[in-house]
């Protein structure tokens, strides 16, 4: 009993974590990000490159280690890889990164 009290604790404590996003981010739409990171094949090609399910390209404690640098690298692969990307979508995917990887504040 006090052990199932613990578990549902700790899920509702990841549920509301999961939806903080940081005020730079505060436009961005967390479904269309999601999307988006899956119609643009953003997956597939870093899997190419790190193999697995491609999430270790993402170091947070790498190169991009801020918000807004996080966003530029979105911004940058979507002029490089011509993705046409408006900046409130642009903005979407930093957010679903920022909140399945990087974590930042
Ligand atoms: C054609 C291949 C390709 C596609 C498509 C691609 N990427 Fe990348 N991405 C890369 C490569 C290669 C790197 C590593 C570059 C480096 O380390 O300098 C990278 C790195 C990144 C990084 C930086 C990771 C880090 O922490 O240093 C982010 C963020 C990123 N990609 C986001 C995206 C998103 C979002 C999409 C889809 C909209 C996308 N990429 C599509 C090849 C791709």
């Amino acid at each position: 009993m006090k052990r199932l009290t613990l578990v549902c604790l700790s899920l509702i404590a990841t549920v509301a974590c999961a939806q903080k996003v940081p005020a730079l981010y505060q436009d961005a739409d967390l479904k269309l990000g999601a999307k988006l990171i899956e119609n643009n094949q953003c997956d597939a090609c870093h899997i190419r490159n790190v193999g697995g399910n491609g999430h270790s390209i993402y170091r947070p404690a790498g190169r991009v280690n801020s918000l807004s640098l996080l966003r530029g690298q979105v911004e940058a692969c979507n002029t490089t890889l011509n993705l046409a990307l408006f900046p409130d979508e642009v903005t979407s995917i930093a957010a679903v990164l920022n909140q399945d990887h990087y974590h930042f504040e």
